[in-house]
């Protein structure tokens, strides 16, 4: 067990933060929630957005040894039976004889009831997936299940993907999807829910390669997050004792998070070897083995697994872009999430409301909107407007003041650093682009100039 160290984000301030600029709501709130469901409201949908953007770039756009899929969420029975589902995948359970409240065991610090201090049952293995009936009749026969994970839909899969792309070992297969877990302890905002979304990839290596992969996704994984912003420090990689390994898995190494809670799992990188294709080559009655043309060999691939969950990177890149810094008598609240990830690119803020000045503010708004999320807003003082895009992360605003009117130039201001930058509207679009993508705001177009600004209430 790592040491738990605590974490300078303190969760109430980021679920507060959620709840109030619509991040993040609890699910069904006006009929008093359901535990451990979760709704992404208006900038919460954008930041997932963005993450699944990110990753699918990572992973499947940018290389060509991977390819995407999106596979049903309800899939063939046989299929859990085959996975080891059906059997394994359950935690051990305790009953308080006296409260009734449910515990898992491995959680349970002494032998009563963390809650009234009563007598527990026996243990009893609870199957964490939810079921439901296909069809009208609610029979055993039509059982199904919603899938606990994306990863069972890309391995029966395999050999049409072979079939029809022609891809030759190693190559990938990649999935985001609603994934669902019956989980008995939940908590933690969104960090455990019973629905949730994954972004898995299923890496098929020969046998005898699988260490090196394993290797190479766990660095490839890790410099994800480092390259859009997780401080290195709040990032570990923690590899599995021989007890803790699931039924399927050879190897696993998780990359851990200092969240507010301390050190957990953020994402999952397992060795499988040849458990998934074997199995579901015994129950299905089909080939799944793989023939390798330079050595005329026949066998089943290994796979490595990259397993991460789109919701607890959501946790992960807003707890480390949270930040408060003192301004006069007040706290500037700000996020700095990698522009990538931040939901509103750019602010467009008019001084005032008067017709002149809103006119050529909406041209410009409309204009931004075109290649991204533009935000406009032109209520309250333009020192107050400022922290309000602070707080949700917007890298860049655009002031647009009377002296517009006359020169054509509007104002660029760094969420970061608070500079900023005078310059020709023609030159707005294509500078904002450069600093999106990560070049020097001092690096100034045609006719601009830059200065500080001054810190405000
Ligand atoms: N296919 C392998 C697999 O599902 P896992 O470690 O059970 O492995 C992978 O899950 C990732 O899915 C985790 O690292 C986590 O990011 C996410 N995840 C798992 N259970 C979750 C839950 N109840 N709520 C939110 N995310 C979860």
């Amino acid at each position: 067990m790592t040491e738990q160290l605590p974490s300078k984000v303190d969760m109430e301030k980021i679920v507060s933060l959620c709840r109030r600029r619509g991040f993040i709501f609890p699910s069904s709130e006006i009929y008093g929630g359901l535990s451990s469901c979760w709704d992404y409201g208006p900038l919460g949908v954008e930041l997932k957005r963005n993450i699944k953007e990110a990753w699918w770039r990572a992973v499947v756009q940018e290389r060509d040894d991977i390819v995407g899929m999106d596979t049903s969420i309800l899939m063939h029975p046989h299929i859990w039976a085959a996975s080891g589902h059906l059997e394994s995948f359950a935690d051990p359970l305790v009953e308080c004889k006296n409260c009734h409240l449910r515990w898992r065991v491995d959680e349970l610090q002494g032998n009563n009831c963390p809650s009234c201090g009563g007598e527990l049952t026996e243990p009893r293995m609870f199957n964490l997936m939810f079921k439901t009936f296909m069809g009208p009749v609610e029979e055993e026969a039509n059982v199904v299940y919603l899938r606990p994970e994306t990863a069972q839909g890309m391995f029966v899969n395999f050999q049409n993907v072979l079939n029809t792309t022609r891809k030759r070992l190693p190559f990938g297969i990649a999935q985001i999807g609603k994934t669902f877990r019956n989980e008995i302890t939940t908590g933690n905002f969104i960090f455990r829910s019973r629905e949730f979304e994954q972004m898995e990839i299923e890496f098929f290596v020969k046998p005898g390669t699988d260490e090196e992969w394993f290797n190479y996704w766990l660095q490839e994984r890790l410099n994800w997050y480092l390259k859009l912003g997780i401080k290195k420090e709040n990032l570990q990689l923690r590899q599995h004792t021989k007890g803790e390994l699931a039924h399927y898995a050879r190897a696993c190494d998780d990359i851990d998070y200092l969240f507010p809670m301390g050190w957990s799992e953020l994402e999952g990188i397992a060795n499988r070897g040849d458990f998934d294709l074997v199995q579901h080559a015994k129950y299905s009655g089909k080939s799944l083995d793989y023939f390798d043309e330079e050595t005329k060999e026949h066998f089943i691939p290994y796979i490595i697994e990259p397993s991460a969950g789109v919701d607890r990177s959501a946790l992960a890149f807003l707890c480390d872009a949270y930040a408060e810094e003192p301004d006069k008598e007040e706290i500037r609240v700000l996020l700095h999430l990698h522009p990538s990830l931040a939901p509103i690119k750019i602010a467009v803020l008019p001084l005032s409301r008067r017709e002149n000045l809103v006119k050529l503010a909406k041209e410009v708004y409309a204009d931004l909107r075109r290649h991204w999320m533009v935000g406009y807003d032109d209520a309250q003082s333009i020192g107050r407007r400022y922290r309000r895009q602070d707080e949700i992360g917007t890298p860049f605003c655009v002031t647009i003041d009377f002296q517009s009117l006359e020169d054509e130039q509007v104002t660029i201001r760094d969420r970061d650093t608070m500079n900023q930058i005078r310059l020709p509207i023609a030159e707005l679009k294509g500078t904002l682009q450069a600093k999106l993508e990560g070049e020097s705001l001092f690096v100034l177009p045609p006719g601009g100039k830059i200065w500080k600004e001054e810190k405000s209430g």
